[in-house]
């Protein structure tokens, strides 16, 4: 991947590290350091720029993947519908809700229900029941964020009133030429970003992020990403390295996929959001850890806040390979707990088991 960039070469770190305001150039300067002494001064203001705003305590968000099947079929992702070679899967209400309680009852605080697209009523009603049930059946005390895609402010609402409080939806990339060589021609860029503003006004507290080192894509395109979600008023960000998946288009488009310069880039860009953001909640993405082993507590100590542990059933996690080299397929939740916990704590972080860890941009912006 090669990446062009126009940056002024005079610019001085230190004296960037300590302002309030960076302006776009200044932000592109920063995510194209490349000194790793340099790199490491960036990543250890990040982290205390995190200690600042949202302490060094870790939140914990279950993901269930509960079903990979999808309407859409985005040129990057492993379980587009056209990809015929996918096992598709659908757990059912008692598998999900089971997987929910086992959450709560490890004190995760909170759960990420995610799947592919879909949004016939069948399957909106079928969310809906869910979101009840798992209300229900822990007191009202299990924090859910939802990672459903496109939807219309009805079916935000009537999720939102079930009981989701989150939402994720990833711009993916804020450049709209970037966008529309990932998507098929029935993706508007314009209405997810519409989408982004639906759920704002629902009252969700609104995540988005974007895939990092895409190919064609420059650490100015990386820096408009970040202005976009300082625009958008963003409360989470969930973003990632990009990873080639061998079933889909944009892989034959990566050319010398580079695992290292990979995992730079995408803790290079959390370090930048935090700098910029402040107190937003940045999860520390899986796609870290598919690059390397501890890609996701590098995360942590370079500022993210949030780690996302599978608590899916381990015979789904084959089939629900966004990219290639998922990790953690074969450990069922309990060995994925400990596993998780053992690594932060050796970190040097502390996990704030049985919280909810509610964004507090978005508390900050609700006053
Ligand atoms: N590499 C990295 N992230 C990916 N996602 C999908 N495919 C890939 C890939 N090949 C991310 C997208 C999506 C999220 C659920 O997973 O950003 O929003
Ligand atoms: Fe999944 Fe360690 S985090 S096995």
């Amino acid at each position: 991947m090669t990446y062009i960039s126009n940056i002024n070469n005079n610019m001085n770190l230190n004296k960037i590290l300590k302002k309030n305001d960076l302006k776009r150039d200044e932000i592109e300067f920063l995510l194209s350091l490349s000194d790793p002494v340099d790199i490491q001064k960036l990543f250890e203001h990040a982290y205390q720029v995190k200690c600042n705003n949202v302490s060094n305590k870790v939140y914990l968000r279950g993901i269930i993947e509960f079903s990979n099947i999808c309407i859409k079929d985005c040129n990057y992702c492993g379980i587009r519908k056209s990809n015929k070679n996918v096992k598709r899967f659908q757990m059912d209400k008692e598998e999900i809700v089971n997987a929910a309680v086992w959450a709560y009852e490890n004190n995760y605080g909170s759960v990420v229900l995610q799947s592919g697209e879909r949004c016939d009523p069948e399957f909106i009603c079928f969310v809906e029941d869910i979101l009840k049930a798992i209300k229900a059946k822990t007191d009202n005390k299990l924090g859910i964020t939802i990672s459903l895609g496109e939807q219309t402010k009805e079916t935000y609402q009537r999720w939102f009133t079930a009981g989701a409080h989150r939402y994720l939806l990833r711009i993916e990339s804020s450049n709209p030429e970037i966008y529309s060589r990932l998507h098929p021609s029935d993706c508007s860029f314009q209405e997810r970003v519409n989408c982004l503003s639906y759920l704002r006004a629902t009252g969700y507290q609104v995540g988005t992020g974007v895939m990092i080192g895409i190919p064609g894509q420059t650490f100015a395109n990386l820096a408009d990403d970040l202005l976009f979600f300082q625009e958008q008023d963003i409360d989470m960000i969930g973003m990632g390295p990009y990873i080639p998946h061998h079933e889909t288009p944009t892989a034959d488009e990566a050319g010398n996929f580079n695992s290292e310069t990979q995992l730079t880039l995408g803790l290079k860009m959390i370090a930048v959001t935090r700098i910029v953001l402040k107190n937003i909640n940045i999860a520390a993405a899986t796609a870290l850890q598919a690059l390397k082993y501890d890609g996701r507590e590098m995360g942590l100590k370079a500022g993210a806040n949030i780690i996302m542990p599978n608590v899916s059933d381990t015979k789904y996690r084959e089939s629900y390979q966004l990219y290639d080299n998922k990790p953690c397929l074969d450990e069922n939740s309990t060995q994925c707990k400990s596993c998780l916990t053992n690594r932060v704590l050796g970190m040097g972080e502390e996990i704030e088991f049985g919280k909810w860890g509610d964004s507090l941009h978005f508390k900050a912006r609700c006053k």
